[in-house]
């Protein structure tokens, strides 16, 4: 229907397109279920003040009930012209329980309700991804115990460095997964105080029980300001905060499996269930669930960066800009379970190539540091000298084009004549690697007590 005032002119036109800009049912209907439970608690507590009957709140408790299995099931009809999941609830609770439906928002308003919703809904993400963490954690320990002592490169400026082990570089993943972990936990444990009953803004002055729904929806507390109750989205950039970093890490483990999954590396062999082919050339198997979290995470990035635009020129308390916080947390939180769970079912079904890795391991000179080590250690020279003398003799492996093992003992004494052939012991990769033993050093002894470790808290 057009406005008293200028509907002569204006037909129906602007109200639809100021229907579309409003509403927030299509996408807001995610949250039905933390809604109904949101206005059940509140119809328990405003009985047990003693605000409306006994009977009304059976009423209108069994009535949400109804218009839960009813979304649940696919029946519910959403109604752009109702705006938004609360109002859309309501509506169908008046329809099927008339005048008591009218009594739920007593001492309410849907600037606490949706706030309630929302938190509500950010929990059950904060727990879906520290679940989906913990599952990829275990998938890194399975790779990192089965190789332990399997030698491969590592890398700075991704040219070879030292050797390390399989299992050492599956750990570090462990160790940042943890923190992202932590910073789950530790986000849930701040966010976790209800904003219901604090009204519009400013509380209510009916005798409500703002703790009792607080405990019915499982808070650890209600929130303590109703001004900032009703206008903080701090719980929503939490969780895209600490999304956006985990995704982050994701998102280098999916680049390094591209990488190591060339023909040019073989360092791994990713199973046919995550890869695809080319529909031209008959050799190819790619990585597309890398390349995909690789770049499904951009959106996550999107999503935080957007919801603190959204949120940073706002006056207290509520305005409806704090409306376009859900697709953006929606969304993030869709493709983070996505990338995790796609990641996990990777590293489960990956093969790591261990004569590849370890032939790899070899090349480059990455015993270099080794042989520096060496010098110093036998024949007492000054570090700094040590990697002088050897990069001579880098230099010198390189003109000749082989490795620093093939070199002879001669080769070895025209730069250095007190060089005798024990330094060839340490030359190999596994004794590189084996002699890593400093605390968090890449040495299978201390693989095995890192996996172990991670095991007693994700295992
Ligand atoms: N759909 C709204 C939102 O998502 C609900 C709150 C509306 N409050 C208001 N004062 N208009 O933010």
């Amino acid at each position: 229907t057009s406005n008293q005032m200028w509907g002569g002119r204006f037909a129906a036109g602007p109200d639809a397109i100021m229907e579309a800009i409003n509403a927030s049912i299509g996408y807001d209907q995610r949250m039905a279920a933390q809604d109904i439970a949101g206005s059940r608690a509140h119809a328990a507590m405003l009985a047990k003040s003693g605000i409306i009957t006994d009977s009304d709140a059976k009423a209108i408790r069994e009535g949400l009930l109804t218009v839960l299995s009813e979304i649940e099931g696919g029946r519910f009809e959403f109604s752009t012209a109702l705006e938004d999941i609360h109002m859309n609830v309501e509506a169908r609770l008046k329809a099927l329980i008339g005048e008591p439906a009218g009594r739920l928002h007593t001492g309410r308003s849907r600037n606490d309700q949706v706030a309630t919703d929302f938190k509500l809904w950010v929990r059950d993400q904060l727990d879906a991804a520290m679940g989906g963490v913990r599952a990829l954690m275990q998938a890194l320990l399975t790779q990192a115990e089965a190789g332990a002592d399997w030698v491969m490169p590592g890398f700075t400026h991704l040219q070879t460095a030292q050797p390390v082990t399989w299992g050492h570089h599956m750990m570090a993943y462990v160790e940042m997964f943890g923190r992202d972990l932590s910073r789950f936990e530790d986000a849930r444990k701040r966010m976790n105080e209800s904003p219901l009953g604090a009204a519009a803004l400013a509380g209510t002055s009916f005798p409500i029980d703002r703790h009792m729904t607080a405990e019915a929806l499982g808070f650890d507390r209600p929130a303590a300001n109703s001004l900032d109750a009703v206008s903080d989205r701090d719980f929503a950039l939490e969780f895209l905060a600490a999304s956006s970093i985990c995704a982050m890490h994701l998102s280098r483990f999916a680049e390094e499996l591209v990488i190591w999954s060339s023909a040019q590396f073989r360092f791994v062999t990713l199973s046919d269930r995550f890869s695809t082919g080319s529909s031209i050339m008959p050799q190819k198997k790619n990585p597309d669930a890398a390349e995909l979290i690789r770049a499904k995470i951009g959106r996550i990035f999107g999503a935080n960066t957007a919801l603190l635009m959204v949120m940073k020129g706002l006056p207290l308390a509520y305005s409806k800009d704090m409306q376009e916080d859900k697709e953006q947390v929606f969304d993030a939180a869709d493709n983070l379970m996505l990338a995790l769970a796609a990641m996990e079912g990777m590293v489960k079904d990956m093969t790591a190539n261990r004569e590849s890795l370890e032939a790899a391991a070899g090349s480059g000179f990455s015993t270099a540091t080794d042989l520096a080590d060496w010098l110093v250690r036998a024949l007492n020279m000054p570090f700094r000298d040590a990697h002088h003398v050897t990069g001579s003799l880098v230099a010198m492996a390189e003109s000749r084009s082989c490795d620093l093992p093939d070199l002879t003992l001669e080769d070895m004494q025209s730069v250095h004549a007190a060089i005798t052939a024990d330094v060839f012991e340490v030359l190999g990769v596994h004794n590189s690697v084996a002699s890593r033993v400093s605390f968090g050093g890449t040495a299978p002894e201390q693989v095995r007590a890192q996996v172990a470790r991670w095991k007693g808290v994700v295992g």
